[in-house]
């Protein structure tokens, strides 16, 4: 981590934004407690995420729970793919990512999409060593490593689960339900915000990369033949993409344009995904990432998970690294198809026709009598292969004789023992398995960039400050109020305007010791966007200052104005710089 990464850790830690937990008995790698700061910062990025991801997009919420049983996961491919690449050292034994190496020590990027038989070959040819002793990897032998956290529910070990490794799987499971909820119409979505677990081999950079995160998420689930999204209201959304193939060409560079450009001619693939990238740009700026230091980089192919067919990533850069902080993924019908395979359930939804059709239907109705005796205990799956076979090629029942396969056998059965007809049914319409659309929000990286984009270093009064210039709508805290003095009236006056903000719903700092500079400092750092200071015009004039936390210019606003004035500043209804103008 550089310098502003060591300082900007220092100063959450010192402040009460994040510090690695149970410190006491050593700390646990990749493990974070949020202290008063951070807890009320996360708080605001998750309810400006809720405003703009669920309510807005009018989808459903829902909370489910962070262990799953295991099937969830076979199912879902988890258990089989889930895997990141491990190498250990032979010297000291500490395990690290080989992807990680690579891209640390080469030129090389995206290492992840490597196969893991070159990875162990680049390890050798670039003479890697253990960051930790300095021992030679090469010839180590590079193993996947499955990323879940597993239990047992229950005693013994007759039920296993894992903790959720993705929210979005708590979403999937529950799919035959949530459609009942939006009443079976597509498109509809289901999001929700949560914690998610992985086992990561090398936790890093401090809350950027642990082995507990939450993620927001939205799984929009529709009908790949007819839903569209509205690209009309973020068609002119200014972007910077970075496409594969910009990527993949030594001289490429990300390429600045439009939403509805973007989509137009391709470089988007779906317009879905194109629509959430202008969604999410709008809100990224609005939460106070520096859109100077934002992108979305598309996934290369050796990149995608095991679920997705098109990925973008939202980056933002931090201490010269490009980070993700939201997958946005066009997941197609897998995860609906595999847990349909894998449970008892439905996983699909009726689709009804604007007008019924009347189509052919082939089936068969075999005679058993006959099966039986001849073909013995294969008699029934012999009737299964010919129900499917009549509805996947009905011309295999033109001759005297169709053949299925049946255990692994062929069968010749004669035609008319197989009861075949065509006969024309009327039908309202169709049990489809929808796509999924899915924006993934890692919400501990959003708000480690919020900070890392704010952090400022300037001069005040001849004096070092350092501040954090985070947006009113997330700052935990929005108002520092101060006596002047605690004296000759002054504390109660403030500790009554304290109040009467709090009752109004804004969070305030009451602070009343040391110097009034210091305080400022204080809350400055913090990010607090405004301080009142509660002076002797209070008491003659009824009148208190109100500090801007960037430009540290005051003004004074009367007492009976201030909860009003504060609440316009919150809302954004209200400028400083208009409020100076007043
Ligand atoms: N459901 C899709 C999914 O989970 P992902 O790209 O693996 O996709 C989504 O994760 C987001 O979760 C990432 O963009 C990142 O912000 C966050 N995330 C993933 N692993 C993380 C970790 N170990 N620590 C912190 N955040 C993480």
């Amino acid at each position: 981590m550089t310098d502003t990464g060591e300082k900007l850790v220092e100063l959450a830690k010192r402040r009460g934004y994040f510090l690695q937990a149970s410190g006491a008995y050593g700390g646990v790698s990749g493990f974070y407690t949020f202290g008063p700061q951070g807890a009320a910062l996360k708080g605001n990025v998750e309810e400006a995420w809720r405003d703009r991801f669920a309510v807005r997009e009018g989808n459903q919420e829902i909370d489910a729970p962070t262990i799953m049983p295991e099937p969830v996961f076979e199912a879902s491919g988890h258990l089989d793919t889930f895997d990141d690449m491990l190498v250990e050292c032979p010297e000291c034994g500490e395990s690290h990512r080989a992807d990680h190496l690579i891209e640390d020590n080469t030129d090389l990027e995206d290492a992840e999409a490597i196969p893991i038989s070159d990875v162990e070959d680049l390890i050798g040819e670039h003479d890697l060593t253990c960051p930790n002793c300095g021992t030679e990897l090469a010839g180590q032998s590079v193993e996947s490593f499955n990323l879940m956290f597993g239990t047992n529910i229950g005693p013994g070990d007759a039920s296993p689960g894992y903790l959720r490794p993705e929210t979005a799987q708590g979403i999937f499971v529950e799919f035959p339900q949530l459609k009942e909820y939006a009443r079976n119409q597509l498109p509809f979505g289901v999001t929700q915000i949560g914690k998610a677990y992985r086992n990561e081999i090398s936790p890093r950079k401090s809350v950027i990369r642990t082995r507990e995160f939450t993620q927001a998420e939205l799984e929009l689930f529709i009908d790949p033949d007819e839903d569209e999204p509205d690209l009309a209201t973020v068609e002119d959304v200014e972007v910077r993409l970075y496409p594969v193939a910009e990527q993949q060409d030594d001289e490429g560079q990300p390429i600045t344009t439009t939403i509805g450009e973007a989509v137009a001619d391709g470089t988007i693939a779906s317009a879905w995904i194109g629509y959430y990238l202008g969604i999410a740009q709008q809100w990224y700026d609005r939460v106070g990432i520096d859109m100077d230091r934002f992108r979305f980089r598309q996934h290369l192919p050796g990149e995608l998970a095991h679920y997705s067919a098109d990925c973008w990533d939202a980056e933002s850069e931090l201490d010269g690294d490009w980070v993700e902080l939201t997958g946005f993924a066009y997941r197609s019908d897998y995860d609906l198809s595999k847990h349909g395979e894998h449970s008892d359930e439905e996983f699909t939804i009726f689709k009804q026709y604007d007008e019924p059709k009347t189509i052919e239907r082939a089936t068969v109705d075999p005679d058993m009598s006959y099966l039986g005796p001849e073909f013995g205990g294969a008699a029934g799956e012999i009737a299964d292969a010919l129900a499917t076979l009549a509805g996947e090629d009905r011309a295999a029942f033109d001759g005297d004789e169709v053949t299925v396969e049946a255990d692994g056998e062929e069968y010749a059965i004669p035609v008319e023992k197989t009861g075949f007809t065509v006969e024309e049914v009327t039908e309202a319409g169709e049990q489809i398995t929808p796509h999924v659309v899915e924006p993934s929000f890692g919400i501990d990286r959003v708000l480690y960039t919020i900070l890392a984009h704010s952090y400022r270093e300037d001069e005040v009064d001849g004096e070092e400050r350092t501040y954090l210039a985070l947006d009113p709508e997330v700052a935990p805290t929005f108002v520092g109020v101060f006596p002047l003095m605690d004296k000759e009236g002054l504390g109660e006056l403030a500790g009554d305007v304290a109040a009467d903000l709090r009752e109004a719903g804004l969070s305030v700092a009451y602070d009343d010791s040391g110097a009034i500079g210091r305080r400022y400092r204080r809350q400055d750092e913090v990010g607090t966007p405004f301080c009142v200071t509660v002076d002797y015009e209070a008491l003659e004039e009824g009148t208190v200052t109100v500090r801007e936390r960037d430009s540290t210019e005051q003004v004074r606003v009367s007492l009976d104005d201030l909860t009003e004035t504060l609440a316009a500043l919150r809302s954004g209804d209200l400028s400083f710089d208009a409020l100076a103008e007043r």
